[in-house]
C-alpha cells in the first residue's frame, strides 16, 4: 500500500509527459494552448463584442486560419499592407505580420509614437507577454508560422522576463490645456495613505477634454481625478491646495474627509502609474469652470522605509465647435456585497439603463482578491453578449468600442466579479486596499 501511494504521482507524471511528445509539441499547438488559450481566448472567442470588433477568433480549431495570411481588419494595418501573421519566413515575414507589432511590447515606444492608429498592444491593459513567450512566437513567425511541425525551442518559454515601461518621467504640460502637479509627498513605512487635494484649475468657462495624461511615481494603488455634482452648494467644497487625509494616524476614518466625498463626481483616474486616455474624434467631456478639481491618491507603502509619491496630470482641451457628442462618465458600483473567507465568492449585479445611451469605453475596477470581471449585455437583442472580460486587477484593460454599444432603456449591463478570498477574514466594500471593490467605470451619450 505504501508504495502504490508513492507510485501514484509518479505514474502520472509518466503517463502526462508521454502524452506530451506523442502529439502535443507542434509549435503551433504549443501556441495555442500555452498562449493563446489561457490569454486571449476569453475575450477573443464567438460571440464576444470584441470577437466582432477585432473580427478575430482566436479559439482552438479557429485561430490558425484566422491568423495566418487573413487580413488584419483594423484599416491602418491593412492599408500598410500587413497580415496578422505572414507566412513568408523570416525578418520580412515578420515585418509583415500585424500580430508581431500587436504584441511585441519592446517595441512600444515606436508602436505608440508611429502607428497611434494601430489599436492597443495586446493582451491589452500593459500586462505584455514574457519574453519567452515573444521569443518563441517570433521564431515560430521567421519559420514561415507552419501549422505542423517543431521550429521553436519550447525551453524559450522558461523566460518570465517581462517587458517594463520606462521609469516615472515628470511630464511636459499640454499644449491645449493644462497641468496638475501633486507632490513630491512622503508615504510613511507600512501604511496605505489615501489623501484629497483640491486644485484651482482657474478656468473662466467650461472646457471640453478629450485626453487624460497621468504619470506616477512607483507605489500608487490608485489615483482620481474629481469634480463635483452641479448643485453642490459652496459651502460643502473643500479649501484649495490643503491635503485633507483620508485615515487618521491610527488608521480611523476621517469624518471631515469623508464629507467632501459626498458630491464627488468622478472626471478621470487610473491605477496604472502611467494613462493616456483618449477620446475618440468628435467626443470630449465637459469640465465644469464652477468647480477645481479634486486630485485623490492613494498610495500603498508596504516597505520598511519611507516612500516618495508624485503625480502628473495633463488635461488636454479642445475647441467647442469640434465636439459632436459630449461624453459623460458613469460608475457601475456594488457596496453590497461580503466575501467569506478561504472561500471563491462569484458576485453578479446588473445595472439597467433608464435612457437610450451609447457607450464608448469600459473599464473595471476591483482589490487584489479579484481573479475574473466579466460583463455583458442584458436585454434586447443582444442579451448574453460579452463586452469585458479580465483575470487581472492591477491592470485591467481600458476597451474602446467601435460601433458603440447601444442599449436602450431597460436594458443593461450585468456585472459578474469572482473573488479567491485566501485571507482568515470576511472581506467587504471598502477603501482599504485589503478591502474589496466591484466597479465598472465608462463614458456613454444619449
Ligand atoms: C481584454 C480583452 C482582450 C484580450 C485579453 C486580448 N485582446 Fe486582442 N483585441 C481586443 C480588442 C478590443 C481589439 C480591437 C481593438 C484594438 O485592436 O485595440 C483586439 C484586437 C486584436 C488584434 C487585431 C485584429 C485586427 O484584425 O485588427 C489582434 C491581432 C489581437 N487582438 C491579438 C490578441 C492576442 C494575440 C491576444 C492574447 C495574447 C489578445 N489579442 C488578447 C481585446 C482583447
Amino acid at each position: 500500500m505504501k508504495y502504490l501511494t508513492k507510485l501514484i504521482p509518479f505514474l502520472f507524471l509518466l503517463i502526462s509527459c508521454s502524452e506530451k511528445v506523442g502529439e502535443g509539441t507542434e509549435t503551433w499547438n504549443v501556441i495555442q494552448e500555452e498562449i493563446l488559450t489561457p490569454q486571449c481566448v476569453n475575450c477573443h472567442m464567438q460571440g464576444t463584442t470584441i470577437a466582432k470588433q477585432s473580427g478575430l477568433i482566436l479559439s482552438e480549431g479557429a485561430s490558425y486560419s484566422a491568423l495566418v495570411g487573413a487580413l488584419p481588419k483594423n484599416l491602418a494595418a491593412k492599408n500598410d499592407n500587413l497580415v496578422i501573421v505572414s507566412n513568408e519566413g523570416g525578418l520580412k515575414g515578420l515585418g509583415k505580420s500585424f500580430l508581431w507589432e500587436k504584441i511585441n511590447a519592446h517595441d512600444r515606444e515606436h508602436y505608440l509614437g508611429d502607428h497611434p492608429d494601430y489599436g492597443q498592444m495586446m493582451p491589452p491593459g500593459e500586462n505584455f507577454l514574457t519574453d519567452g513567450q515573444l521569443q518563441f512566437i517570433r521564431s515560430w513567425i521567421e519559420a514561415g508560422a507552419p501549422e505542423l511541425g517543431i521550429v521553436s525551442d519550447e525551453k524559450l518559454l522558461l523566460d518570465s522576463n517581462r517587458y517594463e515601461p520606462p521609469s516615472f518621467q515628470p511630464l511636459a504640460p499640454p499644449e491645449t490645456g493644462f497641468q496638475l502637479h501633486l507632490g513630491p509627498f512622503e508615504v510613511p513605512p507600512n501604511y496605505e495613505r489615501e489623501f484629497f487635494h483640491y486644485t484651482d484649475t482657474k478656468l473662466s468657462e467650461d472646457v471640453f477634454v478629450n485626453r487624460i495624461q497621468i504619470e506616477m511615481r512607483p507605489g500608487s494603488h490608485h489615483f482620481i481625478l474629481y469634480s463635483f455634482e452641479p448643485d453642490t452648494k459652496s459651502g460643502r467644497l473643500p479649501a484649495f491646495g490643503v491635503d485633507r487625509e483620508l485615515r487618521d494616524p491610527d488608521g480611523a476614518i476621517h469624518t471631515p474627509t469623508l464629507m467632501t466625498m459626498l458630491n464627488h463626481q468622478f472626471f478621470g483616474g487610473t491605477q496604472w502609474p502611467r494613462m493616456d486616455y483618449k477620446l475618440p474624434p468628435g467626443v470630449a467631456m465637459r469640465l465644469p469652470s464652477q468647480f477645481g478639481l479634486d486630485q485623490n491618491v492613494h498610495y500603498v507603502n508596504r516597505s520598511d522605509s519611507i516612500i516618495v509619491g508624485e503625480v502628473y496630470s495633463n488635461i488636454y482641451t479642445v475647441e467647442r465647435t469640434k465636439v459632436n457628442h459630449v461624453a459623460e462618465l458613469f460608475a457601475m458600483s456594488s457596496v453590497d456585497f461580503s466575501l467569506p473567507p478561504k472561500k471563491v465568492t462569484t458576485i453578479t449585479r446588473t445595472f439597467y439603463m433608464n435612457k437610450n445611451v451609447k457607450i464608448g469605453q469600459i473599464f473595471s475596477h476591483a482589490h487584489e482578491l479579484m481573479t475574473e470581471f466579466v460583463v455583458k449585455i442584458s436585454g434586447g437583442s443582444r442579451d448574453g453578449e460579452v463586452v469585458y472580460w479580465t483575470d487581472d486587477w492591477q491592470h485591467p484593460p481600458i476597451l474602446e468600442y467601435d460601433p458603440l454599444i447601444e442599449l436602450n432603456s431597460g436594458e443593461g449591463l450585468m456585472l459578474t466579479a469572482t473573488y479567491d478570498n485566501s485571507t482568515d477574514q470576511t472581506v467587504k466594500f471598502g477603501f482599504l486596499s485589503t478591502d474589496e471593490m466591484m466597479i465598472l467605470f465608462g463614458w456613454f451619450f444619449e
